[in-house]
């Protein structure tokens, strides 16, 4: 790591800040001004005084980018009712709806109880609007309670016989790891895990051959694998696991897909008739920031170009509507799965219009916009972590554009053997909180790690279109000053 002493004048004022450069947007100046004056602790400003090599000037590109829009990004934050005294970093965990959409929640319950209505619905009038802006039509989009309750529908509903294995990996979210022990104890399937590197220093390949060599050596010694499961990005690490390349995997072997995507919506603009997956569970309430209890589950129902395998044979495990069809075999559904999923008795339509409503937001902004907006923000925070701690206190991959999320997982200790120190992770977390005005909202994860005596606790940072780039700043900044702190 790099050494890093500031000056000061009599005052305590900071010396040794280089020229604010023009391209610097005001937020980025006034803090500058702040850390100058001496308002903050002195120990704080370590990005202002190190700046060298092409990590730098890696950071200095990507702030530029991010500052091109800052006004923009300044206005959509403003649409959140978020507490101003502190500085929202855990979106991977909840999100926050935008006050429009919490307006439309209002008003739909006040009209629901109004008139004592009910919630029979299929919603297919709502599925209908947010389709699009996945890729897909409104039979492959269902509305689930959230990711957990989505990847109960994918697993538990395909019909599964004694022997079959899943291929999965070791860092994934109890919403998926719960179904899936569910079905090894009822149906007797098993489940192989390949152990996830950690870091920077791999490619989408490496995923390519982690699936591809497990699933080989297991029909080697005979075993029936039938799917595939993985957390695109994962929870612990924010890798995305690279949907295009395995679903290629999943494809050779003639397996079912199942994906995690808890933190897609929102995030990512991800077209999924492209990739073809059998399932995609989605949170709605986390980075799409649609009310809590509410999910998006992408269901394969027809044959696309892009998965020409059978579908799998499944039935619906928690639903009111459904009668026995066959599945189809060609491009044509032969009934709405999307419908048989949502319509479940009696939904909370509000709290699904007002998902929707949401999901008008972030199609109105731009998906893709919002998607290199929070890449870039975490691309940007990963440059600043190389810079001050050095690239291998990183968890999350950054090189690899195939592999990046907008969820950053790093080490921030002094010492870097800490990080096997649950408790003192977990008071990082918490004196982020408490010790700095404003105060970080971030979180703590455990981490399996390749030949690790027991797992790691990093902080994870999630970074979202109401961060904005002097955020950035002063977060680093203070975690840098809490690790000195804290030793
Ligand atoms: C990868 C992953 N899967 C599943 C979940 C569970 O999400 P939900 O609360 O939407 O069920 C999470 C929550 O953080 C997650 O990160």
């Amino acid at each position: 790591m790099r050494n890093c002493t500031a000056e000061h004048d009599e005052t305590g004022s900071r010396t040794d800040f280089p020229a604010v450069p023009e391209h610097w947007g005001r937020n980025r100046r006034d803090f500058l001004r702040i850390l100058g004056s001496g308002a903050l602790a002195a120990t704080l400003g370590p990005l202002a005084g190190c700046s060298s090599g092409n990590a730098s000037s890696r950071s200095d590109e990507l702030r530029t980018q991010l500052l091109a829009d800052e006004r923009f990004w300044a206005d959509v934050n403003a649409m959140f009712p978020l507490n101003p005294a502190r500085r929202f970093m855990n979106i991977g965990t909840a999100g926050s709806m935008p006050k429009v959409s919490l307006d439309l929640f209002d008003l739909e319950n006040r009209a629901k109880a109004a008139d004592s209505l009910s919630g029979y619905t299929n919603l297919l009038t709502e599925r209908t609007q947010v389709a699009p802006g996945f890729g897909v039509d409104p039979d492959e989009l269902a509305f689930s309670a959230n990711t957990s309750s989505g990847m109960c529908h994918a697993i538990l509903g395909i019909v599964w016989n004694p022997g079959d294995v899943v291929v999965t990996t070791n860092h994934e979210h109890p919403g998926g790891d719960v179904p899936l022990a569910i079905a090894a104890a009822r149906y007797g399937i098993e489940i192989s895990r390949v152990a996830l590197p950690v870091g920077n220093n791999q490619t989408a390949q490496t995923y390519v051959a982690l699936f591809d060599d497990r699933i080989r050596a297991l029909r080697t010694q005979g075993k029936r694998v039938r799917a595939m499961m993985w957390s695109s990005p994962t929870y612990k690490t924010g890798t995305m696991l690279p949907i295009a390349e395995l679903m290629e995997v999943a494809r050779r072997h003639e397996l079912i897909s199942i994906v995690d995507g808890a933190h897609l919506p929102g995030m990512m603009a991800y077209d999924y008739s492209g990739f073809g997956m059998d399932f995609m569970s989605g949170a709605g309430h986390k980075w799409q920031c649609g009310p809590g209890s509410t999910g998006i589950l992408v269901v394969r129902n027809k044959i696309r170009p892009s998965n020409p395998l059978p579908l799998p044979n499944w039935y619906p495990i928690h639903t009111s509507s459904w009668t026995p069809r066959a599945r189809t075999t060609n491009g044509t559904a032969t009934y709405d799965i999307g419908s048989v999923i949502t319509a479940c008795g009696s939904l909370h339509t509000p709290m699904f219009r007002a998902l929707v409503s949401a999901c008008g937001v972030w199609d109105q902004i731009g998906r893709k916009k919002v998607e290199t907006y929070d890449l870039t923000l975490s691309a940007y925070l990963k440059e600043l972590i190389t810079q001050l701690w050095g690239a291998d206190r990183l968890y999350s991959p950054k090189d690899d554009p195939k592999l990046v999320s907008a969820i950053t997982s790093f080490n921030p200790f002094v010492n870097a053997a800490d990080v096997l120190n649950s408790v003192k992770s977990g008071q990082f977390v918490t004196r982020m909180l408490s010790d700095y005005n404003p105060g970080f909202v971030i979180r703590n994860v455990n981490v399996p790690v390749i030949g690790a005596p027991s797992d790691h606790y990093v902080v994870r940072i999630s970074t979202h279109l109401w961060t904005s780039v002097a955020d950035v700043d002063r977060l680093v900044d203070s975690m840098w000053d809490l690790s000195r702190k804290m030793g």
